[in-house]
Parts: structure tokens; sequence; C-alpha cells
């Protein structure tokens, strides 16, 4: 059994402790924002937060975060307003296809958790790794600055 708090719920799940994150989330929990791209963690599109850091959930045993506070794509929305990084994606076109665009908002919303006015270096070291096939990179990136601007009370 392993108990999981996910987007704010309490699970109690009668799986293994060295099953993946990943696999808990899309099959047991239907949380299928989560995306399965390499499953080595090279890609990032399975990133989820663990205490409000970027973790690879498809590298990590699911006993390992037992407890501890997850957020997925579908928990990142707050009273039914949409993140400023979600509504920047959709505003900017940030995405084609959308496969890696869980992991690259959730990995933005910590940068910008952290850091109010991230360069663009830093925008590309918080994102380094993961992959978009479609080349969105330069509209994620000014996605991140839109919702920095968004989040100091600037321009929408
Ligand atoms: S699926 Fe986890 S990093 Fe690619
Ligand atoms: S939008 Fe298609 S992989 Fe990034």
């Amino acid at each position: 059994m392993v108990e999981l708090r996910v987007n704010g719920a309490a699970h109690a799940l009668d799986v293994e402790a060295d099953r993946t994150l990943l696999s808990v989330l899309r099959d047991e929990l239907d949380l299928t924002g989560t995306k399965y791209g390499c499953g080595e963690g090279q890609c990032g599109a399975c990133t989820v937060l663990v205490g409000g850091k970027p973790v690879r959930s498809c590298m990590t045993p699911v006993g390992s975060v037992a407890g501890k506070p997850i957020t997925t794509i579908e928990g990142l929305a707050k009273d039914g307003a949409l993140h400023p990084l979600q509504q920047a994606f959709i505003d900017l076109d940030a995405m084609q296809c959308g496969y890696c665009t869980p992991g690259m908002i959730l990995a933005g919303a910590a940068l910008l958790a952290a850091n109010r006015d991230p360069t663009d270096e830093q925008i590309a070291e918080a994102l380094e790794g993961h992959v978009c096939r479609c080349g969105t990179y330069q509209r994620i990136r000014a996605a991140v600055h839109r919702a920095a601007e968004v989040m100091k009370g600037g321009p929408r």
C-alpha cells in the first residue's frame, strides 16, 4: 500500500512501491496529462512537481514520494483559474502537438515560483532536457516571460 497526495487529494493505493510514479498517475489515478515520452529520464514529458520541484516521474519509484505533495498538470489551476503560464501558453500558441506541454509548464511554473523575472539563460537552464519535437522553444520561452510579467502585475 502506498499513500499519495496528488493535487491536494489523498489516495491509498494498492501498488508496488517500486512501480514508477508515472504509471501510477496515469493508470491508477487516470491523470493522463502526465506523458510517457522516453521512459528514461531524457525528455521531460513525464515531469510533475514533488514538493514544488520538478521530478521525472518515469524514473521515480512511487514509494519514494509517498506522503509528499505532488502536483500534476491537472492540479496547477487554482479556483478555476489557469496558472498564468498555462494562460500564456494558450495566448502565445506555445504548443503544436502538446505532448511536451505539461512537463514544460510544470518546470516553468517551478522556475517562476522561485524566480519572478527569469532571464533567457535561466529559462533555458530550467527547461534543459525538456524535448519539444515540434520545435516551439522560442514561443515557450516567450510564454515564460509573458507569465512572469503577468505575475508581477504587468500587462497581459
Ligand atoms: S518520459 Fe520521463 S523523461 Fe522522458
Ligand atoms: S509541442 Fe509537440 S513536442 Fe512540444
